[in-house]
């Protein structure tokens, strides 16, 4: 239970769900193809009112439009709050650059708290390693920023076994943001952090393949600038066609497809956390109905340091064909990229 209790907010007594974050990186209205705004704005609104208390986001997410976003709504509550957002990706034009030097984190932070509007962060990550830079530098300076009372956890993201092994052995609970989802099985990296990490799996949906979303036919439907024609999933026929085939299995079943892959996902060993990225009302919907079905049929597990939900509970819940479907995933379905 350990894991679950260093990620309560600071309101104790609250009755908050510590395994479902929601993601702002789509929120921020860049890249994930037409936007609108206010539908984003309804998604936290609605998932605050509905007594969702994790927030994911980052400087880097929209040029920071995502955390002005996010900012907002959580004035009102933000000790019940937990804010996690990270540093060391920017952007430079149209380019990803990375700089986790001790200072440039700090200074990422800096801007993270003004368009937070925020005196505090509770998680601030390293979003993705600096290969200019030693990691053990990196963490170093998260460190300094937790004793200096700026953020409260600090955590990492997107690290490999190597890294994890050797950069983490001598730390316990730090949250970790694994890529990982029945197309991108990183099984590696969740066990490697089995013992160290809070694994928080980010896009769970691989970005929108992995639910009845337009865009989950596959590169055909992303607009010009949509920035997953980047994502190779979004290309591969076999992964497409595997798609189509759990997506048939589903209206068969009537059983969700993203219920179906959350489920999945949540009762894989050493799964900590959930990280999906909303950013219309009814996908937020979707996943309330999800902690609906969590709760009335008890399939949280109770012992979180392994995983979210017991796995013989949900393969009694999700129809045989699709839990073998979903075990099996797709034909050259890639383990890094
Ligand atoms: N640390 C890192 O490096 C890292 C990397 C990636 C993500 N993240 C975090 O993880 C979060 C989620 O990842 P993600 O946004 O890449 O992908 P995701 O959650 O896998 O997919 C989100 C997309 O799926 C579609 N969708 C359909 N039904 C949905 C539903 N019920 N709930 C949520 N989405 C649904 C939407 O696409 P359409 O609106 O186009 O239909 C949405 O934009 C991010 O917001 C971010 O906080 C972190």
């Amino acid at each position: 239970m350990l894991k679950d209790k260093k990620l309560y907010p600071l309101d104790k007594g609250s009755s908050c769900i510590t395994w479902l974050w929601i993601g702002t990186w789509s929120m921020g209205g860049e890249g994930f193809g037409p936007h609108d705004e206010r539908l984003s704005a309804e998604v936290l609104k609605e998932a605050i009112q509905n007594g969702l208390t994790h927030f994911d986001t980052a400087g880097f997410y929209a040029h920071g439009r995502s955390e002005t976003l996010l900012s907002r709504f959580i004035r009102k509550k933000r000790n019940s709050l937990f804010i996690s957002t990270k540093g060391g990706l920017f952007w430079k034009g149209r380019k990803v650059l990375r700089d986790a030097r001790p200072e440039a984190l700090r200074a990422q932070l800096v801007e993270s708290l003004q368009r937070l509007r925020t005196e505090y962060i509770d998680l601030y990550q390293l979003h993705w390693p600096d290969p200019n830079v030693p990691i053990r530098e990196s963490i170093d300076a998260l460190k300094r920023l937790k004793e200096e009372g700026l953020i409260r956890y600090w955590g990492v993201g997107n690290l490999t076994v190597k890294q994890i092994r050797k950069e983490l052995s001598e730390e316990r609970n730090i949250p970790h943001q694994v890529h990982f989802n029945p197309i991108h099985r990183d099984f590696g990296v969740l066990e490697a952090g089995r013992l160290t990490c809070i694994n928080c799996i980010v896009s769970p949906l691989e970005q929108g393949l992995l639910s009845n979303s337009l865009v989950s036919r596959g590169v055909s439907a992303l607009t010009k600038r949509d920035h997953r024609r980047r994502n190779p999933y979004f290309h591969k026929t076999e992964v497409l066609q595997w798609i189509k085939r759990l997506k048939e299995l589903s209206e068969k079943t009537g059983f969700s497809l993203v219920h179906a892959v959350l489920l999945w996902i949540g009762s894989r060993e050493a799964v900590n956390a959930i990280v999906p990225g909303p950013r219309r009302p009814e996908q937020l919907r979707e996943l309330l109905e999800f902690l609906r079905l969590v709760k009335t049929l008890s399939l949280e597990s109770d012992d979180s340091t392994n995983s979210i939900f017991s796995e013989t509970g949900v393969k009694e819940v999700v129809p045989e064909r699709m839990w073998n479907h979903i075990c099996k995933g797709p034909e050259g379905s890639l383990s890094d990229f």
